[in-house]
């Protein structure tokens, strides 16, 4: 078989959960909570289910959601995007990194991306004949180094794609960073893939510079983000991608044909929730800053360095003191004989950096977050 992804194979993801679940390590790799997302919008979504919101939904999504999307981001960023035509409901953030990608690369456009870079955007770019330009982010705080994107612009390169709040890294882009990317595409013909899924695991005190709230970039901008991390309820795989009218038109196209639209209850009850709670997303980065504060602190007295997480509910931890395998061999080791799941970092770059990093996943009960630590801290 001549495969189009030659060197994909199962996600690292799904290596590692299979790895905890196999030797029952816990689980802090894989990130999805193990509480459970609101007991009303649990209500809201049987509510829906059985009051007969069953069939095909339109292919942008339920107008209602989309309006209370509109509201929520206005609220949040002062930019109210129409619902009719720059919010597009879609399968997941995924599906909605894929349909950015294919609307706007064509066969032998570059697309820079920065290492560390979530696994699924390299894919998306080669199966629209696209070819990744990727860079790396500077340690020790993974930075984005805007010099080294200056040199690397040419008149191929049709897409730069950031993700903020950062996975696996859990640094953030500040308003700075938004104006140096704005000032680099300024004039040429280069869109901008945000995305935004953590959106709201911003910590200490510091906002989320959102593109959206940048009144440049917004116009270029395709900024993706997923209701299956803000309402704890990942399985529901529901996203969106706020872009201006011309590249919504080219999005929709995409997403027509991939999934046409996403499970019709589902949305009404989302739609119905953002209604009832919108404080929810609002209190959302206490509820995870708590959670960061608390494995940190239990982390403390490990041998494990870091430091704190400035976004996402990831936690980076530095593991030169404890051993000198290679990032994969330790969380192998850490899992199947240690009995704590954790992500390597090697499998999101191109040429690994040789950084003895490992992500842990916050997104935990208390209970379970205690238990990992403490094993962490006999290391
Ligand atoms: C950075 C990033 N982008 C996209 C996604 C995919 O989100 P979804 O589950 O909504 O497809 C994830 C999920 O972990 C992520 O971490």
């Amino acid at each position: 078989m001549n495969s189009k992804l030659p060197q994909v194979g199962a996600t690292i993801f799904t290596v590692m959960s299979r790895m905890a679940a196999e030797h029952g390590a816990i689980n802090l790799s894989q990130g999805y909570p193990d509480f459970d997302c609101p007991r009303r919008l649990r209500e809201l979504v049987s509510e829906r289910l059985n009051g007969g919101c069953n069939q095909y939904p339109p292919m942008a999504g339920v107008m209602e959601l989309r309006q209370r999307i509109a509201e929520k981001v206005a609220a949040h960023y002062g930019f109210s995007p129409d619902p009719e035509s720059e919010i597009t409901v879609t399968s997941g953030a995924t599906e909605g990194v894929f349909d950015a990608v294919q609307a706007v690369v064509h066969p032998g456009d570059g697309v820079i991306m920065f290492d560390p870079a979530y696994d699924c955007y390299e894919p998306a770019v080669q199966l629209a004949g696209g070819h990744a330009v990727r860079l790396p982010l500077t340690l020790p705080d993974y930075a984005i180094d805007w010099d080294l994107v200056a040199r690397n612009i040419n008149s191929r390169t049709r897409l730069i794609m950031i993700n903020n709040p950062h996975n696996p890294c859990g640094s953030i882009l500040s308003p700075a960073d938004l104006d140096h990317l704005a000032e680099l595409i300024r004039g040429r013909q280069i869109y901008v893939l945000s995305d935004e899924v953590y959106e709201h695991m911003v910590f200490d005190g510091l906002g989320h510079a959102s593109v959206i709230g940048h009144d440049e970039l917004r116009a270029s901008s395709f900024a993706i983000f997923s209701f299956g991390k803000t309402y704890h309820a990942t399985g529901w795989k529901l996203a969106y991608c706020v872009a201006p009218p011309a590249l919504t038109e080219e999005f929709r196209k995409v997403h027509q044909f991939v999934t046409f639209t996403s499970s019709s209850f589902v949305q009404y009850a989302i739609a119905d929730f953002m209604a009832e709670c919108p404080e929810h997303a609002r209190e959302l980065p206490r509820f995870y800053q708590r959670k960061r504060d608390l494995f940190c602190e239990l982390l403390a007295p490990s041998r494990f360095s870091f430091t704190p997480s400035g976004g996402t509910y990831f936690q980076l931890a530095d593991y030169a003191a404890i051993s000198d395998l290679p990032d994969q061999e330790f969380v192998n080791w850490l899992t199947r004989e240690i009995g704590v799941a954790a992500i390597p970092l090697s499998p999101f770059y191109r040429t690994p950096s040789g950084a003895r990093h490992v992500r842990f996943c916050f997104c935990k009960e208390d209970a379970t977050l205690e238990r990992a630590a403490e094993i962490l801290c006999r290391l």
